[in-house]
């Protein structure tokens, strides 16, 4: 973990009512360790999952709890706090948290101070699925959204997985690692653009391939990395558009989501979102979509299973390589090789016609995982290996080349 990269910035900690706001203790631990300051606010939902007294420890100040607490408010008041602060956070942040900063609403310290700050906020909700996919939060999330002048409302999570109420899906809390991670990206973001006045194009996840209404093919494509990047390229100041297959994923901040299904309306929506600079191809595109579609769902008949006859779809990053004046000045694609991992990432770059290749080992587990390692092939020979580490981190480090390729003199 990037120990120092939050050096003397000043987080303020707001812990919602949740199963997750025990995580937000590791998360103070981790910020700590990164050199940050972290002082907290506890909703009284919040001190029914952890006590005042352990998020005191572990700040090492003292907790805030009540709008209306005198000693409180004379040793540094709900706007002074929201003002010392250079990042608020806001995890757990429950459906409660994000309907009163959605409206407006300010009935206790947490929302009034999230109505008084002038600083970025990030959200890391965490909820049950079901509220999580509710019309009314998806809402919120979209006013708040709508928001963001400048500074804003930021998302990291909700992840996927099994909660703790027995159910599965969108609504885990995302893993204090990956806050912390999306916490450094905005503060460092805030300080270093040297992307602005850039537009940035990146697609992300796997494409769907209907085969009759109610099915399809489709890959284990998380869209992790490719979130990660087009969050990385945001932070550095371009202007980002994520051309997204289906996935369980928050847009990240300051990013302009276009969300597609199959391989040809992706070729259509990148095609939309020309010209830009910068093009990064992360999409697992399916390399076959069905011939025809059946328009009714295909029934099982007496005489055996249906045959599916397959084309090929259009090679996106090969299309966008070789398009004439439209041509990003910059064009990243990304090699999954289980074998001869540099050797075929190689073919690839020359095969699609890209400036660079991101090439990546899959033989072990990386689909959905956190890490990744992999090595940065450029057309004019470079090569860099990098280690292994988060899919976030991968990203920063390739936007930092990114903007370190456009900063060279041509
Ligand atoms: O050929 P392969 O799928 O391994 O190539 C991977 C790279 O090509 C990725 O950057 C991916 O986004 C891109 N690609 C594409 N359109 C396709 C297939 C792959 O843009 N139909």
């Amino acid at each position: 973990m990037s120990t120092g990269a939050l050096n003397g910035r000043r987080i303020l900690l707001i812990v919602g009512g949740g199963i997750a706001a025990y995580k937000a203790l590791e998360l103070v631990r981790l910020i700590r360790k990164a050199g940050g300051e972290v002082r907290a606010i506890l909703t009284a939902g919040g001190a029914a999952f952890v006590t005042p007294l352990s998020l005191a420890a572990l700040t090492g100040h003292p907790v805030r709890e009540g709008l209306f607490a005198p000693d409180d408010e004379t040793a540094m008041g709900h706007i002074e706090l929201s003002r010392w602060a250079d990042l608020v956070v806001v995890a757990p942040a429950t459906a409660g948290l994000i309907a009163k900063a959605a409206n407006g609403m300010a009935d206790d310290l947490a929302s009034t101070t999230l109505l008084a700050t002038d600083k970025p906020v990030l959200m890391a909700p965490a909820m049950n699925v079901r509220m999580w996919l509710h019309p009314a939060v998806a809402a919120n999330v979209a006013r708040l959204d709508g928001f963001d002048g400048g500074t804003g409302f930021h998302w990291v999570g909700p992840d996927e997985g099994e909660m703790a109420c027995g159910e599965f899906g969108p609504g885990r809390m995302a893993q204090p690692a990956a806050i912390l991670d999306a916490a450094e990206t905005l503060l460092s973001g805030a300080a270093d653009q040297p992307l602005r006045g850039r537009r940035a194009l990146v697609t992300a996840g796997p494409t769907f391939e209907a085969v009759d209404p109610v099915r399809g093919l489709t890959n284990r494509s998380s869209g992790k990395q490719g979130y990660a990047i087009a969050g990385a390229l945001a932070a550095l100041g371009a202007e980002v558009t994520l051309v997204s297959g289906p996935v369980a994923l928050t847009a990240p901040p300051g990013v302009t989501r276009v969300a597609v299904e199959s391989a040809l309306q992706m070729q259509a929506a990148v095609q939309a979102a020309l010209p830009a600079d910068i093009a990064v191809l992360t999409a697992a595109v399916a390399d076959w979509r069905v011939d025809a579609v059946a328009s009714g769902k295909i029934k099982k008949a007496p005489d055996g299973p249906p045959t599916l006859r397959l084309i090929e779809n259009p090679d996106i990053l090969a299309g966008l390589s070789a398009a004439g004046p439209d041509r990003p000045a910059l064009v990243v694609g990304f090699a999954a090789e289980t074998e001869n991992l540099i050797e075929n990432a190689r073919a690839k770059l020359s095969r699609k016609g890209c400036d660079w290749i991101v090439a990546n080992d899959v033989s072990d587990d990386v689909f959905g995982a956190e890490g990744n390692a992999v090595t940065l092939i450029e057309r004019s020979g470079g090569e860099e290996a990098w280690p292994r580490q988060s899919k976030a981190a991968v990203a920063r480090a390739l936007a930092v080349r990114i903007a370190d390729h456009f900063k060279a003199p041509a």
